[in-house]
């Protein structure tokens, strides 16, 4: 059986790499990373590590590595598509048809809550356009939605009785317990089953392929709760769903921005800003954070603007960040939500809120400098060691300078002890140590890389961080396809690998490393993240793959010098001679001006 890509990365996707791994091993927490003591050999202090960022799991010890998929290879010890198949299992996935009669069950069961999900909209939406849904087209129509609006997104108006949906449900041949598996039916008291909503517009909620995989139900009046949801089923778990993502990711836009709510997700595209998803009214999640990374090159992130709102946007902001995203927040102004703007200030106005959106640390910067009202010098030097401790925590040192300047100017504070704050907490950082870079290092030097015999290994180690670098930075892609086509690789996986990670970035797809290694052979998906887990992390990756590049073509300028000698030793007719020796001095003095700029 052969799985689409898109099943493989589903199945990678939903299925945390930590969470995986803590089934089997007692992981700690150290930094950004998780450490244990190896399964794949015997140990007594940990040299196993699990990066939850990458979502890969590495091993300094025996070298082992990949991704989720390859890890559960590797302990289970099964082939690839078991493998699959397992982690399908675990995520509620359902796999194209399989042999297995205990899957296939399950996966039948999934089908038939789909079926039903979708007899249930079409009921609901019927019940919407009938004649008992009169007061839920006056209230939809108040919150200005178009009937084309209300089609598309599926609405509809679940009936006031007690048990109406349910009815129909079982009249239509579903048993009872697949009722209550799909959460629209619940058990009374009594015995009977009754619908779980009643009286509220019904918002079905789509996965990415566009089936209906659980419901929310809004009340028409101001009675609580507001909002109620389809509870966990065998095909919704709210921490892996985007509302909207069906339609967000085809919009021509890169970006993705990231709402509350329903009605502000549907609001947004109606007004032709059609790359709005919501994260439901829950915290984000890291699983939300890899989708969101993998559709969009830039998330912003639009949440209400009042106390609860700042610091849900605070903890979106820092799980967004560590999933590799590009972030950005959107101020509303005056508290609004994105709903209410729109609809009261037009789409023009909401995109240029979108132009003006602000970086992350402009936004924590902001979120500090509201805390205090800077009256007294005591406020201002609060203010002065917020501020030096949200830069400190700043990578890029140019921006860091550019930043305080920019600060210190703005609030009063002086420059000068804003910088020696700051440079005092990142010396204080480096003495107590990164434990995890240590470790790295330390014992990621003294290993022999495993390579093929075949090839010439000084091309295989750069063409092979040329991947892995291309995987982190997915906008590098025309440098280096530019400069370093197919056709340039000298190793032969490399090259394999990297024609699929080209036509993956080609198709506008992004990829990330994990996406790429989770169905390559587990050797040399090891390689991969060794090389990504020992070189650290690239902190100017623009630099770092024009050095590659360049080594490259030195390389191969100098392999061609090598045969020129060659050629000039054997060639007997003297003016050919000649001819060769001008192209090896020209080229000469290439490599040593290539060799100036390393
Ligand atoms: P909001 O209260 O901001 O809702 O909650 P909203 O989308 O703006 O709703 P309207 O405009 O009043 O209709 C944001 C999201 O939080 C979830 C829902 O997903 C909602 O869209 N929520 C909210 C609940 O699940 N339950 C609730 O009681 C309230
Ligand atoms: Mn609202």
């Amino acid at each position: 059986m052969i799985y689409p890509e898109q099943v493989i990365e589903e199945v990678r996707l939903r299925n945390d790499i930590v969470e995986v791994v803590s089934g089997y091993v007692k992981l700690e927490r150290k930094g950004r990373s998780y450490w244990g003591l190896c399964p794949f050999h015997s140990e007594k202090t940990p040299s196993f590590s699990v990066e939850p960022n990458k979502q890969f799991f590495y091993c300094f010890g025996c070298n082992k590595g990949g991704s989720v998929i390859q890890f559960i290879m590797n302990i289970e010890n099964l082939e690839f598509v078991d493998a699959l198949k397992l982690l399908a299992e675990r995520a509620g996935i359902t796999l194209p048809e399989s042999e297995d009669p205990k899957e296939r069950e399950r996966a039948q069961r999934r089908k038939r809550i789909l079926e039903l999900n979708r007899l249930a909209a079409r009921f609901y939406f019927n019940n919407l356009v009938g004649e008992n849904g009169l007061e839920a087209r006056n209230y939809l129509q108040r919150r200005g939605l178009t009937e084309k609006t209300v089609r598309k997104f599926g609405l509809g108006y679940s009936p006031t009785g007690w048990d109406e949906l349910t009815r129909m449900l079982l009249e239509n041949k579903f048993p009872e317990d697949l009722l209550l598996d799909s959460g629209l039916s619940i058990r009374a008291k009594s015995g009977e089953l009754i619908d779980r909503f009643r009286g509220r517009i019904m918002f079905p909620i789509f996965d990415i392929r566009g089936n209906i995989i659980g419901f929310g139900g809004r009340v028409l009046d101001g009675s609580m709760p507001k909002y109620m949801n389809s509870p966990d089923t065998p095909l919704y778990n709210k921490s892996r769903e985007l509302y909207g993502l069906n339609y967000a990711r085809m919009s021509s836009s890169k970006k993705l921005l990231i709402v509350e709510g329903y009605m502000d997700v549907i609001s947004l595209h109606q007004a032709g800003i059609d790359y709005a998803v919501a994260s439901l009214g829950t915290a984000l999640t890291k699983m939300q954070g890899w989708i969101l990374k993998k559709y969009s090159e830039e998330v912003i992130i639009a949440y209400d603007s009042d106390a609860a709102g700042q610091a849900a946007t605070l903890r979106g902001l820092e799980i967004l960040e560590e999933a590799g995203c590009n972030v950005k927040v959107l101020i509303i102004p005056e508290g609004k939500d994105p709903d209410e703007y729109v609809r009261n200030n037009g789409p023009e106005k909401f995109k240029n809120l979108i132009d003006r959106a602000i970086s992350l640390l402009d936004y924590k910067i902001r979120v500090r400098r509201n805390m205090h009202n800077l009256d007294t010098v005591e406020d201002k030097l609060k203010l002065l060691n917020g501020i030096a401790d949200i830069l400190a925590e700043h990578d890029n040192p140019i921006e860091r300078e550019l930043y305080a300047k920019d600060y210190a100017q703005k609030y009063g504070i002086s420059y000068e002890s804003l910088q020696e704050e700051v440079n005092r907490r990142i010396s204080r950082r480096n003495r107590a140590g990164d434990y995890s870079a240590s470790v790295r290092e330390g014992r990621g030097r003294s290993l022999a890389v495993r390579r093929d015999e075949e090839t010439d290994t000084r091309y295989s180690e750069l063409e092979h961080m040329l991947i892995v670098i291309l995987c982190q930075e997915n906008r590098l892609f025309k440098l280096i396809s530019e400069k370093y086509g197919l056709e340039s690789y000298k190793d032969r996986k490399a090259g394999e690998i990297a024609r699929k990670l080209y036509r993956k970035l080609e198709e506008n797809d992004g990829c990330v490393l994990a996406e790429l290694v989770s169905d390559m052979d587990p050797g040399i998906a090891s390689y991969l993240v060794r090389l990504s887990q020992t070189k650290g992390d690239i902190k100017e990756p623009e630099k770092a793959v024009r050095q590659i590049l360049n080594r490259l073509e030195i390389m191969k300028l100098e392999d061609l010098q090598k045969q020129t000698i060659e050629r000039i030793k054997n060639e007997q007719d003297g003016e050919i001679r000649q001819q060769l020796g001008l192209e090896f001095s020209i080229r000469a003095e290439k490599i040593a001006e290539l060799k100036k700029m390393i």
